[in-house]
């Protein structure tokens, strides 16, 4: 097989939740470069049609709104991806959200809010596209699930984020556990990326980027293509016989910390 064959995703069918903008953009318009077909989702449909417009003038790439905080939520994108495909080879749980506040003033509703999305959304997305998935994978060419964690669930973040910082490290372990249930047909791994550019990140990259650059051994923050090379190797046939790992993509910040 060649390095090209390789790496290829041509044809493949991605779904990307959070695919309007930050991680979530940079991986769905790696896919779309790379020849997959590519359905997008967030919240906003204006959003949606926006950057499946802008993405579709290189290749394919269809948006669909829903709001991935509930289980109702996730259920309808699932429906509604039934309705358009008979299967789905890869599915990118990127949507998040993050919450910073003193831990004295760390309520109820920061939790609600970061686990419903970060962790149930992830759960009841992947629970209910199962089927689809089991329609695109076998054990020699599995489907695969890509979870986007991050280095804060690794290792302890110097910010006060304590929702944020237990949901991923429950979405690392989330991963483990489907991985071992959904094998052989379905592979389910997970990216945990260091400082990206996104409006989730803006206030800290425009406070500390430097500094954080400075400090990180590769010298730098991470770029587009970066992130768009993990989700590619882990959805092609190299990455194939992974499951249940979690990829630190992070420029050695958490690696050699
Ligand atoms: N950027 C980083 O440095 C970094 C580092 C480590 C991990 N991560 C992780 O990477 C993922 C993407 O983060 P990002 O930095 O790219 O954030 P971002 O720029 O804020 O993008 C978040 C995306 O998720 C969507 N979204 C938010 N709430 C949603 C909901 N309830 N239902 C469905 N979609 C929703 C947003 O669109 P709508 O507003 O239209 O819904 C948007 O498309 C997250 O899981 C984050 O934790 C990011």
């Amino acid at each position: 097989m060649s390095a090209s064959d390789l790496f290829s995703i041509a044809g493949k069918a991605a779904l990307v939740t959070g695919g309007t903008r930050g991680i979530g953009k940079m991986i769905a318009e790696g896919f779309v470069d790379a020849g997959a077909v590519v359905y997008i989702s967030s919240r906003k449909a204006g959003a949606c049609a926006e950057v499946a417009a802008e993405l579709s003038a290189k290749g394919t790439c269809y948006g669909i709104p829903a709001d991935l905080s509930t289980e109702g939520g996730c259920r309808g994108l699932a429906d509604e991806m039934v309705s358009r495909l008979d299967r789905l080879d890869i599915l990118v749980n990127n949507a998040g959200a993050a919450w910073g506040a003193p831990l004295a003033e760390f309520d109820e509703t920061a939790f609600e809010k970061v686990l419903a999305l970060n962790v149930k959304g992830v759960f009841h997305l992947t629970r209910f596209l199962v089927p689809l998935l089991q329609a695109s994978g076998t054990s020699e060419a599995p489907a695969r699930v890509i979870n986007i964690g991050s280095i804060d669930g690794l290792c302890v973040p110097l910010v006060e984020n304590y929702a944020y910082s237990s949901s991923k490290a429950a979405v690392h372990h989330l991963t483990r556990h489907l991985a071992r249930r959904l094998a052989p047909a379905i592979t389910v791994n997970a990216i945990a990326p260091g400082p990206f550019e996104s409006k989730m990140m803006a206030a800290t990259l425009e406070a500390f980027g430097e500094q954080i650059a400075a400090n990180a051994p590769l010298k730098r923050i991470g770029r587009p293509d970066d992130m768009a090379g993990a989700a590619i190797y882990l959805s092609s046939r190299a990455g194939a016989y992974l499951t249940g790992a979690v990829i630190p993509v992070d420029g050695g910040i958490a690696t050699t910390r």
